[in-house]
């Protein structure tokens, strides 16, 4: 949780002149942040004239729990347009408080990210879903999630109680329906659940879900696209169906698992996000 509003708009803002001053002045500053989830790896080496800076490196940034997994915030090109790349997250299941998991978003905003494309590895519970598939989130649930917004209010980024009407942008939500189509990719639409991890569910849990009308379930996501949002940022994100949820698939749910099927839809989603840059006006 927030405690000195003071001290968290210095860090934000000292991370927002780090990034700013390690871009050359003849570059633009991004305006689509993309969050690289299970399987869009390959998107970094794809990013032309990037520029490549630790999160170790960035002042604020949390340091990564996964040793040889350091995250990196790329700056460079995507289909010919400027993007922020964000290789590794932070999940409260590795013991960041969800304020620290979402810092980079208040960065971003700062730095004048208008879209904020989040990407995931989750479970799924619809009966039309096979592992490997894509969903579109439409909407969540966050019961299960510490809110980061509790503590005092960051006035210079939003209200004290925000709408959730709209988290993910509709429009958005539509063009990403559009791409798929055009690339012959299924892209369910369909409602994320949060869970805090890092165990999974138990199959009563996922009934549970499915009668709240949960399509997908997931470690991530949710905080990030809370504090987006309150930042006044468009929502855009994808969920990589990596497993059917606890229950609904007949074995226990590996690790090993979710990152096999995030791989076996690694281009699908990789060309998804590409086209979504590319048709995408900011
Ligand atoms: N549950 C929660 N998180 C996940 C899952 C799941 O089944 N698969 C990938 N991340």
């Amino acid at each position: 949780m927030i405690n000195d509003v003071n001290a968290y708009m210095t860090a934000v803002n000292n991370a927002a002149e780090y990034i700013r001053k390690n871009i050359p002045a003849d570059r633009k500053i991004p305006k689509i942040c993309i969050v690289l989830g299970s399987g869009l790896a390959p998107l970094a080496s794809e990013c032309t004239e990037q520029i490549s800076l630790r999160y170790a490196d960035i002042p604020g940034f949390p340091v990564s729990t996964v040793p040889g997994h350091e995250g990196r915030l790329i700056v460079g090109k995507l289909e010919g347009k400027d993007v922020f790349l964000m290789s590794g997250r932070f999940h409260y299941y590795e013991g960041y408080d969800t304020s620290v998991c979402t810092f980079y978003v208040r960065v971003m905003s700062k730095l004048g990210v208008e879209v904020l494309f989040l990407t995931n590895a989750a479970g799924g519970l619809l009966d039309e879903m096979n592992p490997a598939d894509l969903m579109v989130i439409t909407d969540h649930l966050s019961f299960n999630c510490d809110s980061p917004l509790r503590g005092p209010n960051l006035d210079d980024f939003g209200v004290r109680f925000p709408d959730q009407s709209f988290v993910y942008d509709k429009d958005l939500v539509e063009l990403l329906a559009e791409c798929a189509s055009e690339l012959g990719i299924r892209l369910h639409k369909g409602i994320y659940s949060y869970s805090k991890g890092p165990q999974y569910e138990t199959p009563a849990e996922i009934r549970a879900l499915k009668i709240l009308g949960a399509g997908a379930v997931g470690m991530s996501t949710v905080p990030e696209a809370i504090v987006a949002s309150h930042s006044g940022m468009k929502v855009a994100a994808v969920s990589c169906i990596s497993n059917m949820a606890a229950g609904i698939s007949k074995t226990a749910l590996t690790h090993e698992e979710v990152i096999e099927n995030a791989n076996k839809a690694s281009a699908s989603s990789c060309a998804l996000v590409r086209r979504f840059v590319s048709k995408t006006e900011v």
